[in-house]
């Protein structure tokens, strides 16, 4: 049986939650890092004495050296971004030896990239706000079972009747359907052979890897990308992403059983972001929103646009825990709220007068949804950089207190800045 368990890191809201920050600061103490699910979409940050990284694809474990990084089946991977970023963070003194890429992970093609961009346009005012990275158009292909899989990038005989295939499909749907160009055959081709030589020595069955790993006593942490509002079945759909964020999406985009699973941490900000369309009840677009966006700097870091901001959902935040049956709150970026004379959360929603404590399924219900904020007192001194629980003001505990009596589970780790060392260790994640 199993020795060591599978720890998750799970973002609660809309993304970027600080789940990078949340994974270099955990990873210390675990044997490797999985990304389970998504893609370049993704943007996390880690900031720690080697500088500031910000990654797309690399787990966010990378800075510790010895620690495996692993991209599961339920990745889809730009073979360009991830060369890209590992050359970039090699150049800066970090050992990138231990990465591996599931042979079963898609692969991003060109002609995903240039489909996301067309789909967007065509939707015109119901534009999702993707990335633009290819997400939505390469997941597609997969449950289309017309994906190209890493694995299939190293047997070059099978490809290329494969590719030439699917292209031929491809080329009709741009230029018939949305008056694009086509893209050439020899082009795409060369592109998969270039491919083919820089993934090869990545490329294996990582989920007997993970096995093997945990079969040792190995500790395994599973990182999620983007957050659970945004996932393809539970979230705000369609204004969602194309993959399963949850912790559902951890098992199937890894190869992994759930009973290897002993703790799921929910990564909430102390606030709400969105970046992208849809509806976000607790939103607020007065001063105080600017005034978040700004000392927080809530730019994408993936597509640098300005965030939306709100107040922390509360009736977001207990559905999140439903969906994924988090064992403890990482809480982020409390520091931020640490100069406003006082603080709101959401606690409700109304519609047309109707109080609804549960997070709709129809987004058109949700749109309507009106937010039930309840005000508290803000906090006489700083929590930015506190490193014990006993530092911080009464009033800042008792924001995290509401929180915790919110989502139904205790907050085992707070964050009061950036980088590794403004952390409180709550309690001990792993058990
Ligand atoms: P991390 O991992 C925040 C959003 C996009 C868009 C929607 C669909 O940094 O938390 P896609 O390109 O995935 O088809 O876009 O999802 N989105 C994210 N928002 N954080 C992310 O990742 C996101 N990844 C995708 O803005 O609304
Ligand atoms: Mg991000």
């Amino acid at each position: 049986l199993l020795g060591m368990p599978a720890y998750a890191v799970i973002g609660g809201q809309w993304g970027d939650e600080g789940k990078g920050k949340v994974i270099d600061y955990l990873a210390g103490n675990v044997d490797s890092v999985v990304r389970y699910a998504g893609g370049n979409n993704a943007g996390h940050t880690v900031v720690n004495e080697k500088g500031t990284f910000q990654l797309h694809l690399v787990p966010s474990g990378i800075c510790w050296p010895d620690v495996y990084g692993i991209i599961g089946n339920g990745v889809v991977v730009d073979p360009d971004v991830l060369v890209n970023e590992l050359a970039e963070i090699g150049a800066r003194g970090i050992d990138t030896s231990k990465l591996v890429i599931s042979e079963r992970a898609h692969v991003i093609m060109p002609y995903h990239v240039v489909l996301d961009a067309l789909e967007e346009e065509a939707r015109g005012d119901a534009a999702i706000g993707t990335t633009g990275r290819g997400i939505g158009p390469a997941y597609m292909d997969k449950t289309g079972r017309m994906g190209i899989r890493i694995g299939d990038l190293l047997d070059w005989e099978a490809l290329v009747p494969m590719v030439t295939q699917v292209l031929e499909h491809k080329n009709a749907l741009i230029t018939k359907v949305y008056g694009g160009k086509a893209l050439a055959l020899d082009d795409v081709l060369a592109k998969c052979r270039i491919w083919a030589d820089h993934m090869a020595p990545y490329a294996m069955a990582t989920e007997q890897l993970v096995q093997d790993l945990l079969g040792q006593n190995k500790r395994v942490l599973l990182e999620g990308a983007q957050g659970t509002l945004l996932d393809i079945d539970h979230g705000s759909y369609p204004y969602v992403t194309s993959s399963s964020p949850s912790i559902g999406g951890a098992c199937t985009g890894l190869g992994l059983n759930p009973q290897a699973i002993k703790g799921v941490l929910g990564v909430f900000k102390a606030y709400s972001t969105r970046v992208g369309s849809g509806p976000m009840p607790s939103e607020i677009t007065d001063d105080e929103a600017e005034e978040i966006r700004e000392k927080a700097q809530e730019f994408g870091v993936t597509t640098g646009r300005a965030r939306r901001i709100g107040w922390f959902d509360g009736v977001a935040a207990k559905y999140s825990q439903l969906i994924n049956g988090f064992t403890g709150i990482v809480l982020t970026r409390l520091d931020i709220l640490d100069e406003f004379d006082s603080v709101k959360v959401c606690v409700g929603y109304e519609v047309s007068g109707e109080r609804l404590d549960r997070f709709p399924a129809n987004t058109g219900l949700l749109a309507r949804c009106k937010p039930v904020f309840e005000e508290m007192p803000g906090w006489d001194k700083p929590t930015a950089s506190a490193t014990e629980l006993s530092q911080l003001p009464e009033n800042a505990l008792a924001y995290v207190h509401k929180i915790e009596e919110l989502v139904g589970c205790r907050a085992q780790i707070i964050s009061t800045g950036p980088s590794r060392a403004e952390t409180i260790q709550v309690e001990p994640v792993f058990t």
